[in-house]
């Protein structure tokens, strides 16, 4: 007779599927969809299938969106717009807080439409999804509540386009339509192609409470839709999806002045070190990566590995794998379901396969995968090259690449080896080494021994090419608010057309003193030409011609002044204060030289003031932790970008380079300046001022010359992380559309009152937030 241990060994599960009656009605009784537009759907127009990925059978017909329904759908949302924005905060709130109802009312039935529309296991979409949506909207009836409260003086931007993914189809919908709503906007969302239909339910959630009409309104369809919803008059475009389409929508945005937010995607280190707990550690990416298919692009995608325990973590996560139950996704008992669509199967498997033409081993399990259906087994890439494409590019399926490191430098080198910065997991039993790691990733999220925890009460986001802006607390809601700009000025003259001539021997009368300053020391420019200032008609000094050479050595000085990053905020806020000392003893001097062209003489003053302002901030301009449901220290750290572009305006040439350069400083950035074109002179000697004050060199760089070709420098950049410009509206065009290449944040702002140029504002947009999980209390 077999013993108990022998039968517990040889049983099997047996089959628990979800019913699916409920959705399979509801499906049959609406049969083709049309889209959701001012409170009512619309008679379905040109349809495409939506698939079953698990069995290729359709589930339904949608609608195809064209620009005209765009066009619709965006006049419901604008007509709507100021009335939502006008109720009281507490009345949104009940709109939300209805809505959440609804969603947890219909939760069952909305985890198996997901799971039948999107082919992850009924047990990813019945824990994870579903609750974390219901728990956005619960999160931001609050934000509705407190908004008047905790953003006084911001605006809702008007009308948002939200255009979201296939893999958390129900939940990237809470996360951009709950802040939206909260903050008084209106949408016009588009959900992915290969998952509409959660969001058409959601719909129905919409009408059924009653939420007035336009304020929220769904049109499906594939790209094209999407990028009619990018060209269409809406105030803002938040986008999550792959960083290819993400780049083009910064690209047709540039200059439109749509505010942008982009979540995309990601190459995540999940980091491994010799003390970690292994099984906590294969257990966790099991969880984040294969879960869900590798279709998360959060995932630790990229197992690094301690050398000392690479063969035993390898050992443990096959065998682990092995007993991964692959298959039918309705089933309770399914760890790993099908890939969205066959063209995301043919994708992994391409990519899978070049990887290993470039000579990975790819390690896969032996499992029995359904007949019929996108799905691919298990897998772990080992032994490939940093630059192999498995290393480089995005995986999105089920199969992670793993390699090791010795030391924890290496760790950190191998984790930064990416044009991503989404996440990064890091798992060590000893937390010194570990949040010093998590200092060091360059990633907007980082998870301390777990990963893809997530909650409504933290940023989430990421940094480099996986976008700007975040998602979730306080920072999201932040992204679809706005601060009124005061009245825009008329900038003086911003063409530039001083005609060049050589640095050549001294004119009398003419102060030929202005230099480049790079690096911590006065430099002439590359070209070896200087361009004359003229006021009234009369040269009244001549500044240094600087040119892409100039500004690409300026960005080398400041990426090795990194040390200042690194200071405390009370050293920086040392260094401001002792700028404003150093000005106030030559006031006179900057004064004279101001009013010699009719400037402003009070811009000294000001500025001095300026300095002191933000001396104060350095130390005060706080992270936070947040309130999230688990069991966390979830930290928001402000971290500077590293090096920023300045583009300065002529109007107020001392005070408007204050007002933009002393926040990013302040916050550990390190800058390279274009001074106002027309008058440079204002600020050039401020070199004196820096290097009595103990501004180590480099981070200040200040580079004279024509502000679109170098401001054009600055954007291609891939060693500027951030850039600011102020000047014409061709310009900020040029800055944003330059800038698409390597996705960095740009502030493009038109000439202002520099008299109160200053606030928190600065110092946020000088900043990236890091959420840091740290385990608390388990
Ligand atoms: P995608 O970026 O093309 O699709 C995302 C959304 O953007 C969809 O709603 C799509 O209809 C829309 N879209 C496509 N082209 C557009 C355009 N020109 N203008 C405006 N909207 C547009 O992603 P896709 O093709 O489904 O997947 C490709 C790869 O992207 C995946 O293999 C994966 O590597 C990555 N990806 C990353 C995601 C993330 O969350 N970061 C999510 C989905 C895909």
């Amino acid at each position: 007779m077999p013993t108990v241990t022998e039968i517990l060994e040889t049983m099997d599960y047996g089959p628990a599927p979800e019913a699916t009656d409920e959705v399979r009605a509801w499906l049959a009784a609406r049969g083709r969809f049309g889209h959701f537009i001012n409170g009512a759907f619309t008679k379905p127009g040109d349809t495409f299938a939506t698939d079953n990925p698990a069995t290729a059978e359709t589930l339904a017909e949608v609608t195809q969106g064209t620009a005209e329904d765009i066009a619709a759908a965006v006049t419901a949302a604008r007509r709507a717009q100021p009335k939502w924005a006008a109720m009281p905060g507490h009345a949104r709130a009940k709109w939300l807080y209805a809505i959440a109802r609804h969603l947890q009312k219909r939760e069952r039935f909305l985890s198996v439409l997901e799971t039948l529309d999107n082919g992850k296991p009924i047990r990813e979409s019945r824990d994870v999804d579903l609750p974390l949506a219901i728990r956005h909207f619960y999160h931001h009836a609050g934000w509705a509540e407190l908004l008047a409260d905790e953003f006084p003086g911001q605006a809702p931007y008007g009308v948002c386009g939200q255009i979201i993914p296939w893999n958390f189809p129900l939940l990237m919908l809470a996360w951009k339509v709950a802040p939206a709503l909260a903050a008084g906007n209106t949408v016009v969302l588009k959900p992915a192609e290969y998952t509409p239909l959660t969001a058409l339910a959601f719909a129905e959630i919409c009408a059924e409470v009653g939420l007035p009409k336009g304020v929220v309104n769904i049109v499906t369809g594939d790209g094209a839709t999407g990028a009619a919803l990018v060209a269409a008059p809406v105030d803002k475009i938040a986008f999550t999806g792959s960083t290819e389409v993400g780049r083009a929508i910064r690209t047709a945005t540039a200059g439109s002045g749509k505010a942008l937010t982009l979540e995309l995607g990601g190459k995540s280190p999940f980091i491994v070190f010799a003390d970690a707990d292994l099984d906590a550690a294969v257990e966790g990416v099991v969880d984040a990566i294969w879960f869900n298919q590798g279709q998360v692009c959060c995932a630790g995608s990229r197992l690094l590995v301690a050398e000392a325990v690479a063969e035993t973590f390898t050992a443990r996560l096959t065998a682990r794998l092995a007993k991964l139950r692959v298959g039918n996704p309705l089933d309770k008992c399914t760890d790993m379901g099908a890939l969205v669509h066959p063209v995301q199967l043919a994708r992994v498997r391409d990519l899978v396969s070049r990887g290993e033409a470039a000579g990975a081993r790819l390690i896969q399990t032996e499992c029995q995968l359904p007949a019929k259906g996108s799905f691919f087994a298990p897998g772990i890439l080992t032994g490939a090259q940093p630059a192999n494409p498995a290393m480089v590019e995005e995986i999105f399926g089920p199969v992670a690449t793993l390699s090791t490191f010795r030391t924890p430098d290496e760790a950190v080198e191998l984790a930064n080896n990416t044009r991503y910065g989404l996440s990064a997991s890091i798992w060590s039993e000893n937390l010194t080494l570990a949040l010093d790691i998590a200092a060091k990733v360059k990633a907007g999220v980082v998870w301390v021994n777990q990963t893809n925890v997530f909650d409504a009460a933290a940023g989430f986001g990421g940094m480099r090419e996986s976008g700007f802006g975040r998602e979730g607390g306080r920072e999201g809601m932040a992204a679809y608010l706005r601060t009124p700009e005061p009245k825009a000025r008329p900038e003086g003259s911003t063409d530039f057309t001083a005609s060049p001539r050589p640095d050549t021997p001294a004119e009398p009368g003419i102060d030929r003193t202005a230099k480049l300053y790079i690096g911590g020391a006065q430099k002439r420019p590359d070209s070896g030409y200087s361009y004359a200032i003229t006021h009234k008609g009369t040269e009244i000094g001549l500044a240094p011609l600087g040119s892409r050479k100039d500004i690409r050595n300026a960005v080398e000085a400041a990426h090795k002044a990194s040390g200042w990053s690194k200071a405390t905020g009370h050293n920086r806020a040392q260094v401001l204060y002792y700028i404003a000392e150093n000005l106030a003893a030559r006031a006179g001097e900057f004064e004279a030289r101001l009013k010699s062209t009719d400037h402003d003489p009070r811009e000294v003053e000001a500025t001095i003031q300026r300095a002191f302002y933000y001396a104060a901030w350095a130390d005060k301009f706080d992270g936070a932790v947040k309130s999230t449901k688990t069991r966390n220290v979830t930290l928001a750290m402000h971290e500077p970008f590293g090096v920023m572009g300045v583009a300065c305006p002529d109007a107020a040439p001392l005070l408007g380079f204050a007002s933009l350069v002393l926040p990013a400083i302040a916050m550990g950035n390190r800058v390279v300046a274009i001074p106002a074109p027309s008058m440079p002179l204002a600020v050039t000697d401020l070199y004196q001022v820096f290097d009595t004050s103990d501004l180590p060199g480099g981070v200040v760089n200040i580079v004279t010359g024509p502000r679109d070709d170098l401001a054009r420098t600055l954007a291609q950049h891939d060693d500027v992380a951030a850039l600011w410009y102020c000047g014409s509206a061709q310009g900020a065009a040029m800055v944003e559309a330059e800038s698409a290449a390597n996705l960095k944040p740009t502030w493009v702002m038109e000439n202002r009152d520099w008299t109160h140029a200053q606030g928190r504002s600065f110092l946020t947009r000088a900043t990236q937030i890091k959420t840091i999980w740290v385990p608390y209390g388990e």
